[in-house]
This record gives C-alpha cells, structure tokens and sequence, in this order.
C-alpha cells in the first residue's frame, strides 16, 4: 500500500486530518508544508471557471490542474476527484482513473456516490487504484442541497452508504453536509478514516474548498469559517497600484530592469 494512505489510515482515532483544495501549483506549495491531503477538486468549475454547479468540468481540466499541483507536492496526499460523467459505468470509470493516476502520478481519486456505484470502486481498487469515497450531499448526483441525515432512519441509510463503500475497498470517505449525529454514527462504525466537510467535528479530519476559506471565492455557506479576506487584501492592493500607474508613482528607478533574472 502507498505509505502515505498509511499514514492517513493510522490518522483515526489518534489525530485529525488536516485537508485542503488545490488547483495550482502556487497555493498546493503553501497547502502541502500543512495538509494530510489536498484534494484537486471538481469545485474549481465554481472556484475557478464561475460556473455554477461542478457538471462542466472535463477531465482535461482536471489533468492540467493536478500537473500543476503535482510540481509543489513534497509530503502530501494527492487526491484527484473524478469528473461528472467519467465514472458511469465500470469501463469508463476504469479507463479515465487509469489515465488520471498515469498522467498525473496522483496518489488517489475520488469519486462520488450515487449509491449504486459500489462495483466501480471495487474494480478500480482491485486495479490498485485507490480510491475515496464521498456521501451526503454530492454535487454531481444532486441538484438541490439537503442536509442529510436529518433523522434516525436517514442517518442509518449513509452508514449503510459508508459501510458498502468501505466494503468495496475505498481507503477514506468524505462526509458532505450530513448532521453531526450522522457523523458520528458513521465514523464510529467504519474503520476507515472521515473527513467532513459541512459535517461536524465528529469526523476525522476536515475538508473546505481553500479559497472559501481564505475569503477569496465570495462563497460562504455557514459551515466554512473565514481564516482571511483575501478579497479585501487584494482589491487594496490592486487600489494602490492603480492610483501608482495613474499618478506615476510607478515604476520608480528601481524597479529598471539592469541585470534582473527574467522567468
Ligand atoms: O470538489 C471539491 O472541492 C470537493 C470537496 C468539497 C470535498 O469535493
């Protein structure tokens, strides 16, 4: 087994998974000095391309970002999600993982359940593709967004979910918007690790989509705390730089070019 899914899988129970998106190779190398794993999300099709659902994002796409991620990648795990329409059926599912994992030497992919899916996981992890699953409030299967295991009978229905994904091989699951009695229920009766986005503390670890919390994406749903105001900070900066250009306060004689190394 790759050593860092190891390490993730030794993670439960004893300390929590620390998570992050990445799209680029500039932020994965900050991301990569703290996360367990950083994911290269389908939610850069909201992040990135401003559309609004994650449904247009091709596999390309994917590709191109990870190799960017992949260049900044010392210690981390590399998780790459699959994109809608990719994994549905075996074939198909088999064939685009397999072309992920060569191009972009990832350590895993993601894929998210529609609850039938069970058998793609377990062809794909026979194949010694790992896999992550991904239950409650999936992107690519569900149009409107539910809490998800609002009462008893909800909450046994995802454990049931987790425990087959389990079963089928996958080496961790992300729990998307399901109540903390979900949560807890479900990590408790696994033994492969949580991570929660939207899902309480009582997960393994934790995922947010990076440039949420760094204010950066205007997104914030009540579950993402705001670690900085990136937008803020930037827009000051591009303010000051336009008032520089205008006032021709920029540039100044130091910043001639003599001697500088170009990219
Ligand atoms: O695409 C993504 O960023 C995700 C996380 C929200 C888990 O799937």
């Amino acid at each position: 087994m790759n050593l860092k899914i190891k390490k993730i899988l030794s993670k439960k129970d004893k300390t929590k998974i620390v998570s992050l998106t990445a799209y680029s190779e500039s932020i994965a190398k900050i991301l990569d000095k703290f996360c367990d794993i950083i994911l290269v999300g389908d939610s850069m099709a909201n992040v990135l391309y401003g559309h609004n659902n994650t449904h247009k994002i091709t596999l390309d796409n994917i590709i191109q970002h990870t190799l960017s991620v992949q260049k900044s990648i010392k210690k981390s795990l590399l998780v790459v999600d699959m994109p809608k329409g990719t994994y549905s059926n075996p074939k198909k599912a088999l064939k685009n993982a397999s072309l992920i994992m060569k191009k972009t030497k990832c350590d895993a992919i993601k894929l998210e359940s529609n609850k039938v899916n069970f058998n793609i996981i377990k062809i794909l992890v026979k194949k010694k593709i790992p896999v992550m699953g991904h239950i409650g409030y999936t992107p690519q299967f569900k149009k409107k967004f539910k809490l998800e295991g609002v009462n008893k009978k909800e909450s046994d229905n995802l454990l049931r979910e987790a425990k087959l994904i389990e079963k089928a091989g996958a080496f961790s699951i992300v729990l998307e918007c399901v109540t903390p009695d979900a949560a807890k229920l479900i990590t408790k009766n696994i033994k492969i690790p949580t991570i929660g986005i939207g899902a309480s503390l009582f997960c393994d670890g934790q995922i947010l989509v990076t440039d949420d919390m760094l204010g950066l994406s205007g997104f914030y749903p009540k579950f993402v705390k705001k670690y900085s105001d990136l937008n803020r900070i930037i827009e000051k900066a591009v303010k000051k730089y336009t008032r520089d250009v205008i006032l021709h306060n920029f540039p100044k004689k130091k910043h001639h070019l003599n001697g500088t190394k170009l990219r």
